[in-house]
């Protein structure tokens, strides 16, 4: 049967019939043998194979370059050269796939935009095999948070007829042709469909009857930044709990971004190295710091008047009413706090419908958890349960409330208190192996004007 690499390496005792499989890494001939560097993709370190010219497949030794796919068979034993434990000693070798001299790996140090061209290739490097590796165990270890903690996981719809966040960024779904595009009778859903910017509003009906609820699924947002920290299809993380405040919602924000550090600080089989060594040489450091110490909480207005008397210049003007700008969200977590922050209560004027109005009436029960290097990282609030208030916002923000009329109903029958958040997963996902630009983080990216693969 065939063994994992990354079971092999772990091995605690020699083998006598081993049966690999993998990438070559790396190939050098001596005299009557080969060395081989395998790798699997199941972690970062290789097998070392040293491959006699006597034994049977050896013959097609001169097709087994840098990026050919290799089936080998014999001894596991202890390596006599140093930094590694154990060496396969091969007793046969079967080429499956040779990769010929225009194999775009066979040099490492590529930069980040050639990989990002190569996207089908580049989980095949060192680095990209670290971070998907990270992706998926990210992923299990957001289920286990929500799941230890008994909430129950919800699938959103990905079509949906409503624009939760309301700053319509939609990705428009249709079946119409072309030169009746602009009509919305006869297509698929008999109405206008998009593609969810959030699970929110549907995963609130259910937090509203299971209690404690989360969705993690792809989100679609239209907005056309080209920046380092937006896709068009990202994945997010919306809990939602019934009975529920702000401050309740901004303990679970800043329980669910420690856990995933801690798990990536502790469960990756030496791919945090290859972040340190390669993207962030902190990393480590940074990502200990912020699982030891509590979050700093600062309110919007608490937030702007420290932003107004920093001395700083920034792109973007600071005032009481506008939105914080990235920068802005930069210098409170990075220079000002030096740690992850927490903003909370918004002026109602800039944010969604859905937030509670609190008793100043000015703010929202609005929060961001913004982290160093990346800014925010999770957005939400406590959501406005009163019926009355909820369809005075639908009037103020041009909705029809007949749309809405079944998000309406969850006030009007049994209404609870109630809050959530949405946690951006690539985001967190960056802020965890130091990687600068979202498109590095996901396997296919989708942003303005790229679609490939
Ligand atoms: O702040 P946002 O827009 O909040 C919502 O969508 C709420 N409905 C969530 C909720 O309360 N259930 O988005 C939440 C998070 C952001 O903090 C950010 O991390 C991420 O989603 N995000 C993006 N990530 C990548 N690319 C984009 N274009 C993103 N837009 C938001
Ligand atoms: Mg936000």
């Amino acid at each position: 049967m065939r063994i994992l690499i990354k079971h092999v390496l772990q091995r605690e005792a020699p083998c006598d019939d081993l049966h690999v499989a993998g990438w070559i890494r790396t190939r050098r001939d001596a005299k009557a043998f080969s060395f081989i560097e395998l790798n699997d993709g199941t972690c970062l370190g290789n097998l070392q194979i040293v491959a006699d010219a006597a034994i049977p497949g050896y013959e097609a030794i001169a097709k087994m370059s840098t990026g050919a796919s290799v089936e080998v068979r014999g001894k596991l034993i202890p390596s006599p050269a140093a930094g590694q434990r154990w060496e396969m000693r091969a007793a046969s070798l079967k080429l499956l796939g040779e990769a010929p001299d225009d194999y775009p790996l066979q040099k490492k140090g590529h930069s980040a935009e050639f990989l990002r061209s190569i996207a089908h290739l580049r989980p095949r490097t060192n680095l990209y095999g670290a971070v998907f590796r990270m992706r998926s165990r990210l992923a299990y270890a957001v289920h286990r948070f929500f799941q230890e903690r008994d909430f129950i996981y919800v699938h959103t719809p990905i079509i949906t007829a409503s624009d939760c966040e309301g700053a319509g960024e939609m990705f428009r779904v249709t079946t119409l042709p072309d030169n009746r595009i602009s009509q919305d009778a006869g297509d698929f859903f008999g109405k206008r469909a998009f593609l969810t910017v959030s699970g929110q509003l549907e995963g609130e009906t259910f937090a509203c009857a299971l209690s404690n609820i989360y969705t993690f699924g792809p989100t679609f947002r239209a907005e056309n930044s080209n920046t380092s920290r937006h896709a068009a299809e990202f994945w997010m993380i919306e809990p939602e709990v019934a009975f529920c405040d702000l401050a309740g919602d901004m303990d679970l924000a800043e329980s669910l971004v420690k856990y995933l550090v801690n798990d990536a600080l502790e469960n990756h089989e030496g791919d945090l190295a290859i972040f340190e060594k390669f993207v962030d040489k902190g990393l480590r450091e940074r990502l200990e710091f912020v699982a030891s110490r509590p979050f700093e909480r600062i309110s919007y207005t608490d937030a702007v008047t420290l932003l107004e008397g920093s001395g700083r210049t920034f792109d973007y003007q600071v005032a009481y009413g506008l939105n914080l700008q990235s920068e802005h969200e930069r210098w409170l977590t990075e220079e000002h706090c030096r740690k992850p922050v927490t903003v909370f209560n918004y002026p109602k004027e800039i944010k969604p419908f859905y937030m509670r109005l609190n008793d100043d009436d000015k703010t929202v029960t609005a929060m961001d958890v913004l982290v160093p290097g990346i800014g925010e990282i999770v957005g939400g609030s406590q959501r406005e349960e009163r019926l009355d208030v909820l369809l005075g916002n639908f009037a103020k923000h041009g909705l029809n409330p007949d749309a809405y009329a079944w998000y309406a109903d969850l006030r009007k029958f049994g209404s609870v208190p109630h809050a959530g958040f949405g946690m951006g997963f690539e985001r967190m996902l960056m802020f965890v192996t130091g990687m600068a630009n979202i498109r590095d983080v996901i396997p296919f990216a989708r942003t303005p004007g790229n679609c490939e693969f």
